[in-house]
């Protein structure tokens, strides 16, 4: 079977990347508008692409009507966001964050998830998130127009929140410990419980 992307429908187009391009990190992203109010969103289109300068991306997808995500609109207000990685132990609260709020009102406060401060920029991290990077805006390029288009938010990391819990004993990150989780196509996800390593060829 091939699939011809320059004919499929951006929906079809849509289905047949997030069923196969697969597990992927999420990006749990705290913003803050203009206005002080705060935002929590996760994003899967999300990826860390360059070490020097550290930078990661997420991409807003436009909703049906080609209106931007509301953490794209505060990104563009004030350039810094946080990404939070999501344990399985807050994959349902990372998932009620999806829910489509009027903008303005903050999944922080309607689902009383718990923040800290964050040390170089005002929105605040996700308290019990194991990892956060503190990013300022880089760049958004903007792919396409309308539904479906994505804005590309990329963000250059500032400083990185490690919690002591997921330490191995000689001061690293230990992968179970980390016990992130990973998105699939429709609903299902993958917790990184089955772990297996590989030597890489000198
Ligand atoms: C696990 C997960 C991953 C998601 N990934 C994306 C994504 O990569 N891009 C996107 O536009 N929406 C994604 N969504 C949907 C957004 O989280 C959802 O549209 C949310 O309401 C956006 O919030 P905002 O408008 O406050 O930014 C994802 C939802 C879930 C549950």
């Amino acid at each position: 079977m091939i699939l011809d992307f320059t004919q499929l429908p951006a929906r079809d187009a849509y289905n047949w990347m997030v069923n196969s391009i697969t597990p992927r990190p999420i990006a749990w992203v705290s913003t803050i508008s203009a206005e002080g109010k705060t935002n929590l969103a996760p994003f899967s289109f999300f990826q860390g692409v360059c070490a020097h300068p550290p930078t990661v991306i997420f991409c807003g997808a436009h909703d049906r009507a080609g209106k931007k995500k509301d953490s794209v609109v505060n990104v563009e207000q004030v350039p810094e966001f946080v990404v939070n990685l999501v344990p399985y132990a807050l994959r349902e609260t990372m998932n009620q964050t999806a829910a489509p709020l009027p903008h303005g009102e903050s999944e922080f406060e309607k689902f009383q998830i718990a923040t800290t401060p964050s040390q170089h920029i005002r929105p605040p991290r996700v308290a019990n998130a194991p990892i956060a990077f503190e990013c300022k805006l880089d760049r958004i390029v903007e792919l396409g127009a309308g539904p479906l288009g994505s804005s590309v938010v990329f963000g250059t990391i500032l400083c990185m929140h490690v919690s002591e819990a997921v330490l191995n004993e000689h001061g690293l990150i230990d992968p179970v410990k980390l016990d992130t989780i990973g998105r699939m196509g429709g609903d299902f996800y993958t917790r990184t419980t089955e772990l297996f390593t590989i030597k890489r060829p000198t």
